[in-house]
């Protein structure tokens, strides 16, 4: 026999949990934290774990189930999936939105506009609430049975909510990976060897169509539903915009950057305005689709073979256009690496006009052979730099010759070297190359290190031009009436200037050696190297064995950590910081542990000490602890009953370990 208050613990259980994941997943609103929300799936399980009777197909703990052994069964759908036409601009547009007002004798219709977003189409069944059936598109009128696999998408309801549940409904949307899910999967194929996608509608379309649900669980697939195919039992509202604002309440994810828009020049307005703000959302669109608002005016107008004639797909530009390359320029960077980059005849790719391209380095440069002259495509996806993805070589003119790269510094005449296997050429100046010089103290001054206000790149150029400052020390040395000699620089400027730079002077250690630019010494790596050599002195008279012994220092870094002290010039700038009375907030001290500078998650019931202990402890051996995790995470420590938060970490492939390790890193004094 079950106790009663079991039972109406669970079903309560599972009603909070599902509130919690709508308010999280459709309202993007969560109420709780990761921790809260752990203890009751925690409960929930525990309570399943004994009482397996009480456990149930839409349990929110059910997500995923055994393989897939025979393939996929083939469904089909009670109304076909239809596909959508396209337009190709303005003209197009007019002539669509031409045909709807003529079928419908209507003035100005009213159209919805919604992203059209690069995953899968998706179908999904639910019956009494409860997801009985999820299917790919196929051809439109067959799919395959993905039901095990759509289980796992954790923003797909198990159950839908609310008390005004149809007694059928399929709906139906597009399963699709978010940028970040997919540069995280990415990286972790690449870590195990695997490819890597090309596009997140193959990540997508690839994790769906897995054999084995736990494998799928581990992919961050998300949803978002756009329409209805079969439904029964249930009001229906009038427009696509109170339809999906009712599926949004039976707690299904629908984008929150439809629209409701007036005619073609409403529908221009928020192709223009996405398209915009295309680089700044967190999943991939390829262009909004435009649909009659009116249910009933979309019935009317109908199908022809494939495609409704009330919606149609407007797409962005291609991100991928030809152009001429004009020149190739070879510009200088804070460690002296020439990198190469093409001036390209300005071509507008994805909205945005280009006119260069980085071509990495000389030694990609030589093994593409891209000249002076060339036709080529250039792409720009995201927000990264634009690159050439390939020459047209039967457009390449008779003239063209192949780059020859400089063995001189374009910016101060040094000699260059070729360093890490060839790859990477650099200018052997030093700080005696203005280019490197001007990067330098930008760095310095820039906010994550000295955080100097007032230091922008104009101002950097005119001090090194002009001789005024040579080292990052001479900042210190400026005076306003240096400073007012400049262009675009009064009196008052140069005044809050020198009282910025003098206030810059108070520093902390890890900012202090990031901004001194060693190689290979980060925001990450100065921290660490602050906490285990406490002092600056104490790190500059470290040899490369002992730097070997703070985690994540290799040898390459030890290496390059001990050249920048030891190197003369580098001396010299130090001595005259200190001169210049910088001063360094003492550290407190660490002793180096195994946890040192990672970055810990706890989940689940400890048993051997309470968690804020834990958190203390791991803290007191230089260990961040957050609370929710992330692909910075480094482990996730599992506890009893862990939550989601294992879920997360396997998806994200972040290692996951128990209390044994805990105690072991634990063992070590703080
Ligand atoms: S409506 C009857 N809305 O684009 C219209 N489709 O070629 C059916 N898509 O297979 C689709 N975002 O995978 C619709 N907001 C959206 C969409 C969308 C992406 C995809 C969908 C469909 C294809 C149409």
């Amino acid at each position: 026999m079950i106790p009663k208050t079991v039972r109406e613990r669970v079903e309560a259980l599972r009603q909070q949990i599902r509130e919690h994941n709508y308010l999280y997943y459709v309202l993007d609103n969560p109420e709780i934290t990761d921790a809260e929300y752990d203890a009751l799936f925690a409960e929930l399980a525990a309570l399943e774990h004994e009482y397996p009777q009480l456990v149930t197909a839409d349990s929110p703990t059910q997500r995923v189930g055994e393989p897939v052994t025979d393939g996929f069964r083939p469904v089909r759908h009670g109304q076909p999936m239809l596909s959508l036409s396209n337009v190709f601009g303005e003209d197009d547009l007019a002539d669509f939105d031409r045909r709807v007002r003529e079928r419908l004798s209507a003035g100005v219709v009213t159209y919805i506009g919604e992203p059209k977003l690069d995953g899968l189409a998706i179908s999904i069944l639910y019956e009494e609430g409860v997801l009985k059936q999820a299917a790919t598109r196929g051809d439109g009128t067959v799919g395959e049975d993905v039901t095990a696999n759509v289980r796992t998408v954790r923003g797909c309801p198990l159950r839908l909510r609310g008390s005004d549940v149809p007694a059928r409904l399929e709906v139906r949307g597009e399963i699709y990976i978010p940028k970040a899910g997919l540069k995280a999967l990415n990286a972790r194929q690449l870590a195990a060897q695997g490819r890597p996608f090309a596009n997140p509608r193959n990540a997508a379309a690839g994790s769906l169509r897995q054999q084995n649900p736990a494998v799928t669980a581990q992919r961050p697939l998300s949803l978002f539903c756009y329409a209805i195919g079969e439904f029964a039992g249930g009001g229906m509202p009038d427009t696509q915009d109170g339809l999906l604002d009712f599926l949004k309440d039976l707690g299904l994810p629908v984008n929150p950057e439809r629209r409701v828009v007036e005619g073609v020049a409403g529908c221009l307005a928020y192709h223009a305005d996405l398209q915009r703000r295309r680089d700044s959302l967190p999943y991939d669109i390829d262009g909004v689709v435009y649909k009659v608002n009116s249910l009933r005016d979309q019935v009317r107008l109908g199908a022809v073979s494939r495609s409704p004639r009330w919606a149609v797909a407007h797409k962005f530009p291609p991100e991928e256009m030809p152009t001429r390359v004009e020149a190739i320029e070879v510009q200088v960077g804070r460690t002296g690496a020439l990198t190469p980059v093409a001036v390209l005849r300005p071509v507008a790719v994805g909205g945005v006009v280009v006119s260069h391209a980085t071509l990495h380095n000389a030694f990609e440069l030589a093994r593409r052979d891209i000249r002076v002259g060339d036709t080529v495509h250039v792409r720009r996806a995201g927000d990264v730099i634009p690159e050439i993805t390939g020459v047209r070589l039967s457009e390449r003119p008779a003239s063209a010759v192949p780059f020859v790269f400089p063995d001189h510094c374009p910016v101060c005449g040094s000699p260059v070297v070729r360093a890490e296997g060839g790859m990477i050429t650099r200018c052997a100046g030093g700080l005696f190359c203005d280019a490197q010089r001007k990067q330098t103290v930008r760095h310095f001054a820039s906010r994550r290190a000295l955080d100097i206000e007032g230091i922008g790149e104009k101002l950097v150029d005119q001090l090194v031009d002009t001789g005024l400052v040579r080292t990052v020390a001479d900042l210190y040395r400026l005076s306003v009436e240096d400073l007012e000699t400049l262009e675009r620089m009064g009196r008052r400027s140069a005044q809050k200037l020198v009282e910025a730079i003098r206030a810059s002077r108070q520093t902390t250690l890890p900012k202090l050696l990031y901004g001194l630019g060693i190689p290979e010494v980060g925001e990450a790596t100065a921290q660490m190297l602050s906490r285990h050599f406490c002092t600056l002195g104490a790190l500059m008279a470290a040899d490369e064995e002992t730097l070997m012994k703070v985690p994540d220092i290799g040898p390459v870094a030890a290496h390059a950590i001990r050249t920048f002290f030891t190197e003369p010039h580098n001396e010299k700038v130090l001595a005259a910081l200190k001169a210049a009375g910088l001063e360094i907030a003492p550290m407190e001290a660490v002793v180096p542990s195994a946890v040192a500078g990672k970055t810990i998650v706890l989940t689940g019931s400890l048993r051997g000490l309470t968690r804020a202990d834990a958190q203390a402890a791991l803290r007191a051996r230089g260990a961040k602890v957050t609370e929710s995790v992330s692909a910075r995470t480094d482990y996730v420590v599992a506890g009893d009953d862990p939550g989601s938060k294992i879920e997360r970490a396997r998806a994200l492939g972040v290692p996951v370990v128990g209390e044994e390790q805990l105690q072991e890193w634990l063992r070590e004094p703080a």
